[in-house]
């Protein structure tokens, strides 16, 4: 995994291999059955977590799975450390290797990640930059396995901009051999490079991995996933976003061309009434808390793995 040959870091889906993937979600449900076991993995080690940009579930999740893993957890909020203003992310990630176990970064720049994981000696986890989120793919397969009982054949569709959430599950999918299909207005595709990477796993697994500006793409899908049409970062671009992506949502529409079981998972924060509206995130096939639960779940195993 990552940079650093020394250290395993997480930046990445591209950092596990399919089987560590499985590994981790096996974990990940084990872990699920029994939050606070005996054994706690990470006693006495420490978390620290950098965040330029905000978050709920990313910050809760971190710190309630250390603490439930016999650890603790420091958050340095994006005033705290001043991430390249105050310090260089270089000086950043070799102080922190002095203190702490882990480090998880929430970024704008992807490099920033790259960058501290160049420089840390202890495992660096990217908890969202501008080019992926592979822990919210992480916790987005374990929900799926968990409603369809395998990923390898399954139909995934993503509604909307090809943002750095896409480009996880884009990899993850074609890892693990699920097709999987991106659906966005013109001009808003994944980066080019994802997909011809992805396409090039996929060949290799089995999973087609394809993106079109047809929502018809999505009839007879299993799952339906969708995400903000405006990521931290581009609030400036939010009014015209609304209007190109208006027609690229989960709504009542959707849910009938897409199979009648089909899982529909939103990573929140949700825009109601724009990507998905509220009656739609709402039906039993909605799993978009689940999604939120399985980020603890699915983090804690991914710790684990690392530094356990
Ligand atoms: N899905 C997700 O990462 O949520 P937060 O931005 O609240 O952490
Ligand atoms: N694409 C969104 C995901 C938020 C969890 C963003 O980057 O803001």
């Amino acid at each position: 995994m990552g940079v650093n040959l020394k250290v395993r870091h997480f930046l990445s889906m591209l950092d596990c291999s399919a089987e560590e993937i499985t590994a981790i979600l096996d974990t990940a449900d084990a872990l699920k059955k029994q939050p606070r076991g005996k054994d706690l993995p990470l006693r006495d080690k420490t978390l620290a977590m950098i965040f330029q940009k905000p978050s709920l579930r990313t910050r809760v999740s971190f710190e309630t799975g250390m603490t439930q893993l016999g650890g603790h957890a420091i958050y340095l909020a994006p005033t705290d450390i001043q991430l390249g203003a105050r310090e260089t992310t270089e000086d950043i990630a070799k102080t922190l290797s002095r203190y702490v176990d882990l480090i998880m970064a929430r970024v704008f720049g992807h490099e920033i990640v790259v960058e501290l994981a160049k420089h840390a000696t202890v495992p660096v986890i990217n908890a969202l930059s501008d080019f992926e989120h592979p822990c919210q793919a992480l916790a987005d397969f374990q929900t799926i396995r968990a409603r369809k009982g395998k990923l390898a054949g399954l139909h995934g569709c993503f509604i909307g901009d090809g943002n750095n959430v896409a480009h996880s599950l884009m990899f993850g999918a074609a890892l693990l051999g699920m097709n999987f299909t991106v659906i966005t207005p013109p001009a808003y595709e994944p980066k080019a490079a994802v997909c011809k990477q992805a396409e090039q796993i996929g060949a290799q697994t089995g999973a087609r991995i394809s993106t079109t500006h047809d929502l018809n793409a999505c009839r007879g899908a299993d799952v339906l996933y969708t995400d903000v049409w405006a990521s931290m970062g581009q609030e400036a671009e939010a009014a015209e976003r609304k209007r190109i992506f208006k027609d690229y949502r989960i709504d009542a529409e959707t849910m009938k061309r897409a199979d009648r079981q089909a899982v529909i998972l939103h990573c929140l924060p949700a825009h109601y009434g724009d990507e998905i509206d509220y009656a739609t995130s709402r039906l039993p096939n909605s799993a978009i808390f689940d999604q939120a639960e399985n980020r603890l779940h699915a983090q804690k195993a991914l710790m684990v793995h690392l530094a356990g």
